[in-house]
C-alpha cells in the first residue's frame, strides 16, 4: 500500500512526520516493547528530528525501547560535518534518554567494505531471521537517489547483502547503504521530500516511466508494509493528484 500526503509548508510537513514517528513508536512499544527505526540523512529530516526532542513529543515515548539505525552513511568519522550520525545525534539523539546500546551507528571511519560488513553483522544480531524494521525514513535526492542508492551504481542490483559499500562515481566517494531488499521488508517506509527543486524528479519517480536505474527511489516498494510519501506543496507541483 502506498499513500501520498501533501503539506502546505515545511513546518506542517515536519510536524506530520514527527507525529507519524511517535505514533509508530508508541504502537510498536505497546505491542512488542521494541521499536526499530532507520533514520535518513541529509537536511530535510532535521526539523522533524528536532521536534522529536521537543517537549510536545519527547515525553510520549519510552525511549529506552527505541532502537536507532541508519539507512546510509557517508564514509567519514562520526564527528565529521557530513556524518548522518552526527546530524541525528545533534538534532535529537543526545537530547533524549536513548541507551547508547540502542544506537547502531554505521562506522563510516572504517574501510568501506569493513564498515558495511560490521554494520550488517550488527543487524543480523538484532534481527532473528529477516531484517524487518518497524519504520524506515528515506529522503530523495534531485537525481532520484534514496539512502545511498544512486543512479547507475552497483548497490541497485545487490540482492545478496543487507548492507553494502557503494562507490558513487558522480561524487567520487564511497557510501554505506542498506540494500533495496532490506528497505522493502520494513513494516512502514516514509519518504520525506520537500522543495521545488525536487518537483520534476518526484514526478518522474511517482508518475513517470519505471526506470529504477535512473531513479532508484522507484526501487522502494514494500513487500508487505506501507509506503507513505510525505511531501510539501512545492515538491508536489508537477504531480497529477486526483
Ligand atoms: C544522505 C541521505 C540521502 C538524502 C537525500 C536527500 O546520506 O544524504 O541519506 O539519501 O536523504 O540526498 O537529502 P536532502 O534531505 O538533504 O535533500
Amino acid at each position: 500500500m502506498e499513500t501520498i500526503s501533501v503539506f502546505s509548508d515545511t513546518e506542517s510537513l515536519s510536524q506530520a512526520i514527527a507525529d507519524h514517528i511517535i505514533e509508530k513508536a508508541k504502537q510498536a512499544v505497546s505491542i512488542k516493547e521494541c521499536f526499530s527505526v532507520v533514520l535518513a540523512g541529509g537536511s530535510t529530516p532535521k526539523e522533524p528530528y528536532r521536534l522529536l526532542a521537543s517537549k510536545d513529543y519527547a515525553d510520549q515515548v519510552d525511549w529506552s525501547k527505541v532502537h536507532i539505525f541508519w539507512g546510509d552513511e557517508r564514509c567519514v568519522p562520526p564527528n565529521d560535518s557530513d556524518s548522518n550520525y552526527r546530524m541525528a545525534r545533534e538534532t535529537f539523539i543526545n537530547k533524549l534518554p536513548i541507551p547508547t546500546s540502542n544506537i547502531y551507528r554505521i562506522e563510516g571511519e572504517r574501510k568501506p567494505s569493513d564498515a558495511a560488513r560490521y554494520y550488517q553483522e550488527r543487524l543480523k544480531e538484532f534481527f532473528v531471521g529477516k531484517p524487518q524494521f518497524d519504520l524506515i525514513l528515506l529522503g530523495m535526492g534531485e537525481d532520484g537517489h534514496t539512502a545511498s542508492l544512486f543512479p547507475g551504481t552497483e548497490a541497485l542490483l545487490n540482492t545478496k547483502d543487507w548492507v553494502t559499500a557503494n562507490y558513487i562515481e558522480k561524487i567520487s566517494t564511497w557510501r554505506i547503504t542498506l540494500t533495496p531488499q532490506v528497505i522493502n521488508q520494513a513494516g512502514n517506509i516514509i519518504f520525506i521530500v520537500s522543495g521545488e527543486k525536487k518537483a520534476e524528479t518526484l514526478y518522474k519517480v511517482l508518475q513517470g516511466e519505471y526506470r529504477p536505474d535512473l531513479y532508484p527511489s522507484q526501487l522502494i516498494k514494500p513487500t508487505q508494509g506501507i509506503l507513505n510519501w510525505y511531501i510539501d506543496k512545492l515538491a508536489a507541483k508537477q504531480l497529477n493528484l486526483k
